[in-house]
């Protein structure tokens, strides 16, 4: 039997726990054996502790210092390794493995993202941010270093299965479906007094708190629709939204001979993970199937972008070129990161990422971006970006 070498960066996350599951339900089933090299978590001690008892990585990395004392007591008994803090997160995601799963939130996960890039491995990839922060070069790295991306947003998977390995220059448009969230039918002043409890309830996906916030927002439609720009290298004039409330068509690619070729399955992202994994193969697995009778309707909208901005600011960051996406994201980073915490309403989220966009100038991202290093500019990039929202949380009243 033959052994692939895994590592999983956010192991203890949505995406991360889907992960352990899917190789769990599926390893007996194949012919190759799963060797976990690194385990990556945040700050969820307990969790990345039962997970590297149950997997033995070779390396067990948590990012919060503070919990490297619990964690090394809970695995030097089965003499596992730990490691923790930012570096060895990078240090952890270095190691050769063959396939990587890049599952960290936020632009945190951009170093190590491009870290297991470099490695050469099969990069599933999961943490969008990356891809919007730096998404060219993380993609010519990966290239570079003989490495592959293979997307795992269930939009982009299912984009990149309807295209079949095949080339983008007969493709007349891309159409990212979305649920439309929570809030899909509420009026504006509605949303000005959204609690965090209802923005965090997704009606179809179980996710992480940060990717449902933006689900309610729309924000991650924007997020999606940048990576997509970026992915298949499509400009964004050919990207086009559709809402389609029950989430079954995950995405569609329209051709110039006028097929429409669409991904369908279940709303769960074991598929779309069991995709990555799979690649160029598909996994003998009996993933939860879909009953199209007993679902009967599909229905699609198109979006309200008055009141659901946060998809006109993502295309107008595009528009800025270079970094532009890189401060879209740092932005709304800043601005969700506010409204979890009180600091704003629901609506001064699209405020404060409109006000801090419209201060950064396309001049102060093309300087930006020329300063060599892709990670030392997104940086950069991210952190002038995140001074200026933060500045802005003060005035979101008048804002809104
Ligand atoms: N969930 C989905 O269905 C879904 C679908 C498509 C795309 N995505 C994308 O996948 C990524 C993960 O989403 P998620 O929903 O799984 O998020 P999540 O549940 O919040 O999990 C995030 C993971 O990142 C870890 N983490 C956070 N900050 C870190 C840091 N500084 N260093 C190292 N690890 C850190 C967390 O650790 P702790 O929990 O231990 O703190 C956790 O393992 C996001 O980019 C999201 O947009 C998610």
């Amino acid at each position: 039997m033959s052994v692939r070498r895994v590592s999983i960066l956010g192991s203890t996350g949505s995406v991360g726990v889907s992960t352990l599951a899917l190789l769990e339900e599926t390893q007996s089933a194949g012919s190759t054996a799963v060797a976990v090299e690194a385990l990556v978590g945040g700050r969820n001690v307990a969790l990345l502790a039962e997970q590297a008892l149950r997997w033995r990585p070779k390396i067990t990395v948590i990012a919060d210092e503070d919990g490297y004392a619990e964690l090394t007591d809970r695995l030097r008994p089965a003499g596992l390794e730990a490691a923790c803090g930012d570096r060895a997160v990078i240090e952890a995601a270095s190691r050769p493995a063959d396939w990587v799963m890049a599952a960290i939130v936020g632009f945190a996960g951009l170093a190590p993202t491009l870290a297991a890039a470099r490695t050469g491995a099969v990069l599933a990839l999961a943490n969008k941010e990356s891809i919007v922060c730096a998404g060219p070069s993380l993609l010519a790295l990966a290239r570079a270093c003989g490495g592959h991306v293979i997307p795992v947003d269930s939009e982009h998977s299912a984009i990149f299965q309807a295209l079949n390995g095949g080339g983008v220059e007969r493709v007349s448009r891309l159409i990212l479906t979305a649920s439309g969230g929570p809030f899909r039918n509420w009026s504006r002043a509605q949303m000005a007094g959204v609690t965090l409890e209802q923005a965090l309830a997704h009606p179809v996906w179980r996710m992480g708190p940060k990717i449902s916030l933006d689900s309610a927002t729309l924000a991650n439609k924007g997020l999606e629709l940048i990576e997509a720009s970026f992915l298949f290298g499509t400009p964004q004039s050919q990207i086009d939204v559709l809402v389609h409330p029950q989430s079954i068509i995950h995405s569609l690619v329209e051709y110039q001979d006028g097929s429409t070729l669409a991904q369908l399955g279940q709303p769960d992202m074991r598929t779309p993970i069991a995709c990555a994994y799979a690649w160029p193969d598909r996994l003998p697995w009996r993933a939860p199937r879909l009953d199209l009778a007993q679902i009967g309707q599909l229905t699609f909208e198109r979006p309200d972008t008055d009141r659901f901005p946060m998809l006109k600011h993502a295309r107008e960051s595009l528009d800025l070129g270079g970094f532009g996406p890189c401060a879209f994201n740092a932005a709304n980073e800043v601005a969700v990161g506010a409204f979890v915490k009180g600091q704003i309403g629901f609506l001064g989220i699209a405020s404060v990422v409109e006000a801090s966009l419209d201060a950064m100038s396309s001049g102060a991202f093309l300087a930006m971006a020329s300063t060599g290093d892709v990670l030392d500019a997104a940086k950069q990039v991210d952190f002038e970006t995140r001074r200026i929202a933060k500045a802005k949380l003060s005035l979101t009243d008048a804002l809104i």
